[in-house]
């Protein structure tokens, strides 16, 4: 156990409002993950695959499928503190409907105390949290995405760790018998920022109940890094070697389901070019001493969506997957295996799907849910770099922003200088998927990437992000760009292959790092000198080139207009410097529509 006495105190007091039958704080053995796992077996929740050694296949309650942005709160002192774009409540008041839920919610179960790193245990990037949760299957999944068990509370010693509280929210009392996927209609997803302490409630799945991962590496963390001087980012993180062996790390942030995944493992179509990924989702940055930033992954697994991942569009990814895996709300097979939309280019005949009932291709329905996942561990993937685990990080060289825009953004643009690319930042949206709640394909503004996940007042952040590039000289900054890959022509069709072909992006940015690649000066950013740009063996005509490129000012100043509507909700909180960047680019994209109506 451990001599922490805070840790102690809290994991008693948890202890006395939860009422569980029992308390077994997790070791992180495989004799014990094993032990869960037949639990989970036996209880019916886990459907063992013959396909894939030690993976399970697992649904959900359909109505616990994805992260729940409407229950969820940034509870900080003051409400201006937790900014437009959070859901608040007063802390205290929080505090009461909290202990009024959490009262016996544990009865009848057992409650697990999962220490956990964030990062490579002993780095100066990571920090450590403590999960309490009544779920097997979060424990069985933390020990996939997170360091966990004894060895750190061996390393926390008597240190801080950032406490988060999970239940499912249904306590057996009086008999009650188990379900297969407990949950409750009731949710709530808590942060205190100023307590850096995560309160979930009532759903198991994904984000709302693997704490470590938005509640505590993206909400607190960013806070955190607010409050110290550093970034903690919705970002992968990759290692990109040129046929010349000159190895290179990037960073991206892109919304949920825009192909981070995809992108952090991507099969380059250039000959000679190597990608290997550090992350898929979320990035931890310091200085060093030399003034670069220094980025650590702080998960050890994949939690990616499954529909849509096949060995065409990305597989590292599918060989992450092939043993010590769980699979969530995809479709089971006849012969022990896992399907899900998009796998194959033939569907099978016949599945049992995500709700547990019969399938066939003929049905018309969607086998797996579209927001279903696969708990991968990341030492897993073929391409996973060398320096994932090391504890100093990685130098990041460019950081990339984008989202799924079907027109107006070019396919990539570089930024004029730090704070035009704190603008690019800031101006990111993209049209909505499955992974949150809410409609698909409605156009929503997602700034860094981060609207969901910034444990924080946004305008306060990015003035943070303003800040860092005054910490160091630009030179040692990354460079900025803005890709979009999901531009479509006047017939709605995708101008631009994607997956494998985004190493031609890539390679132009990384030009540009270096300071070669050839470029064209736009209003909206440097975008390749496509004569110039590496297009061979694709079969794309100029026209779509040139189109994929396109800057229209009509357009670009529609966007300008928008935007300056959308940072109205921040209020003196916007820092100055991004309305001197929205009023540079009116002036630039003024200026190329006079030149050219004259
Ligand atoms: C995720 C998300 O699960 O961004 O990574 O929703
Ligand atoms: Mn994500």
């Amino acid at each position: 156990m451990t001599e922490n006495q805070k840790l102690k105190n809290w994991v008693k007091e948890m202890a006395e409002l939860c009422q569980p039958d029992s308390v077994h704080w997790c070791d992180g053995s495989e004799e014990e993950n094993q032990n869960l796992i037949a639990q989970c077996v036996n209880s019916g929740q886990f459907i063992p695959l013959k396909q894939r050694k030690n993976s399970y296949w697992v649904v959900s309650d359909p109505t616990d499928v994805a992260r729940v942005e409407d229950r969820t709160f940034i509870c900080s002192e003051k409400q201006i503190d937790a900014g437009p774009t959070n859901n608040w409540m007063y802390p205290k008041e929080m505090k009461v409907i909290l202990n009024d839920i959490y009262k016996g919610c544990m009865k009848g179960r057992t409650m697990y105390v999962i220490p956990f790193s964030m990062g490579p245990l002993g780095s100066r990037i990571s920090h450590i949290g403590v999960e309490i949760t009544d779920s097997p299957y979060v424990v069985i999944n933390m020990r996939i995405m997170t360091r966990m068990g004894k060895k750190v509370l061996d390393v926390l010693g008597n240190g801080d760790f950032v406490p988060c509280m999970h239940s499912v929210g249904y306590p057996l009392t009086d008999g009650k018998a188990d379900v297969s996927w407990p949950c409750s209609t009731t949710k709530y997803i808590v942060h205190f920022p100023e307590e850096r302490s995560i309160w979930s409630y009532g759903s198991g799945y994904g984000g709302n109940a693997l704490l470590g991962k938005k509640c505590f590496a993206l909400r607190i963390a960013s806070a955190l890094a607010h409050d110290e001087g550093w970034l903690a980012e919705h970002m992968l993180i990759l290692g990109l070697t040129p046929p010349n062996g000159e190895k290179k790390y990037i960073a991206a942030a892109f919304p949920s389901a825009c192909g981070k995944t995809n992108l952090a493992m991507l099969t380059p179509s250039l000959p000679g070019w190597k990608v290997e990924t550090v992350g898929d989702d979320i990035a931890w940055m310091k200085f060093g001493d030399d003034g670069r930033l220094y980025a650590i992954n702080p998960e050890a697994g994949f939690f990616g969506v499954a529909p849509g991942t096949s060995m065409k569009t990305n597989a590292n990814a599918m060989l992450s997957m092939t043993e010590n895996s769980i699979f969530t709300n995809v479709a089971y097979t006849d012969d022990g295996d896992v399907w899900w939309e998009g796998m194959t280019d033939d569907k099978p005949a016949h599945l049992i799907d995500w709700h547990k009932k019969d399938w066939t291709s003929d049905c018309g329905t969607p086998s797996s849910h579209p927001n279903s996942r696969f708990t991968a561990p990341a030492s897993q993937c073929p391409v996973i770099d060398p320096a994932w685990e090391d504890p100093k990080g990685v130098p990041i060289s460019a950081f990339f922003f984008g989202g799924r825009r079907a027109n107006v953004i070019p396919l990539i643009t570089e930024a004029y200088d730090w704070n035009h690319g704190v603008y690019m930042g800031s101006a990111s949206s993209s049209e909505m998927t499955a992974a949150a709640a809410g409609t698909i394909g409605k156009l929503r503004h997602d700034p860094f990437a981060m609207l969901p996940f910034c444990g924080y007042n946004m305008g306060d952040y990015f003035k943070h992000w303003i800040e860092i590039g005054k910490k160091s000289d630009e030179s040692r900054l990354p460079k900025i760009f803005y890709v979009n890959w999901f531009r479509k022509d006047e017939k709605g069709k995708f101008m631009w292959h994607g997956y494998g072909d985004n190493i031609r992006a890539l390679k132009w940015a990384l030009e540009r790092v270096d300071g070669t690649g050839k470029f064209i000066k736009t209003p909206m950013g440097k975008i390749p000198d496509i004569n110039e740009f590496d297009v061979s063996g694709l079969d794309i005509s100029r026209e779509t080139l040139e189109k994929l490129f396109e800057v229209s000012p009509e357009e670009g100043l529609n966007e300008l207009n928008e935007m300056r509507e959308y940072y109205k909700i921040f209020g003196d909180r916007l820092p100055k410097e991004l309305l001197d960047e929205i009023d540079a680019l009116a002036e630039r994209l003024k200026k190329r529509r006079d030149k050219v109506e004259a």
